[in-house]
C-alpha cells in the first residue's frame, strides 16, 4: 500500500516538493511506463486542489495518444498543434491556459474545465514522449508557481514513463 500524506501546503512550492519526493518512491523499482504514468496521474490528482481531470498523453507516431489518468472518459487521440495538448507537443513549450474558452482550438474534453495546464514531457535529449495535463474547474486556477512545479515533476519522471 502507497499512503502519502498530502497535508494542507499553502506553499505551491513546497506542495510540489512534496509531489515530487511521493512520485520518486512510487516508481522506484518499476519499469512499466503505464503502470508508472497510472500511479503518478493518481499522485497529481492526490496532491494538487481543484482539479477535474490529471493524466498524460503519450506520443505514439507523430500524435498523442491517451494515457493514464483520472477524471471523466476524454479524447483518445490528439494530433500534434490541435489544442492545448496538441500546442504544447508540437512547441515542446509549457502551456498555461487561464481561460480555455479563449484558447483557439481548446478540445472541450469535459464541460467542466475552464483552465488548463499542460506540460511536455522530454528525453534528457529534449525529444517530447508525452504531456502531463492538468485541468480545472476554476477560472485562472494555475500560476507560474503551478507551472514550475509541473514542469520539475515532468523532468523528474521522464525515464520512468518512457519505454
Ligand atoms: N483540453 C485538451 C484536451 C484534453 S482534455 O482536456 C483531457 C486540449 O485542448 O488539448
Amino acid at each position: 500500500m502507497f499512503d502519502f500524506a498530502t497535508q494542507d501546503h499553502t506553499d505551491p512550492a513546497e506542495r510540489y516538493a512534496a509531489l515530487r519526493k511521493a512520485a520518486a518512491a512510487i516508481v522506484a523499482g518499476e519499469p512499466d511506463a503505464i503502470a508508472n504514468m497510472a500511479n503518478l496521474a493518481a499522485l497529481i490528482w492526490q496532491f494538487v486542489p481543484d482539479l477535474n481531470w490529471a493524466g498524460f498523453y503519450r506520443v505514439i507516431d507523430g500524435e498523442l495518444v491517451l494515457g493514464p489518468f483520472v477524471g471523466k472518459p476524454a479524447c483518445i487521440r490528439i494530433p500534434f498543434g490541435h489544442g492545448v495538448c496538441g500546442t504544447a507537443a508540437a512547441s515542446g513549450e509549457t502551456q498555461l491556459v487561464p481561460d480555455v474558452h479563449a484558447f483557439p482550438g481548446h478540445i472541450a474534453c469535459d464541460a467542466a474545465s475552464r483552465s488548463e495546464l499542460v506540460v511536455p514531457v522530454k528525453t534528457t535529449d529534449g525529444r517530447v514522449i508525452a504531456v502531463l495535463d492538468l485541468d480545472s474547474p476554476l477560472p485562472g486556477r494555475f500560476t507560474v508557481e503551478d507551472a514550475i512545479g509541473i514542469e520539475a515533476l515532468a523532468a523528474a519522471i521522464s525515464a520512468a514513463v518512457s519505454d
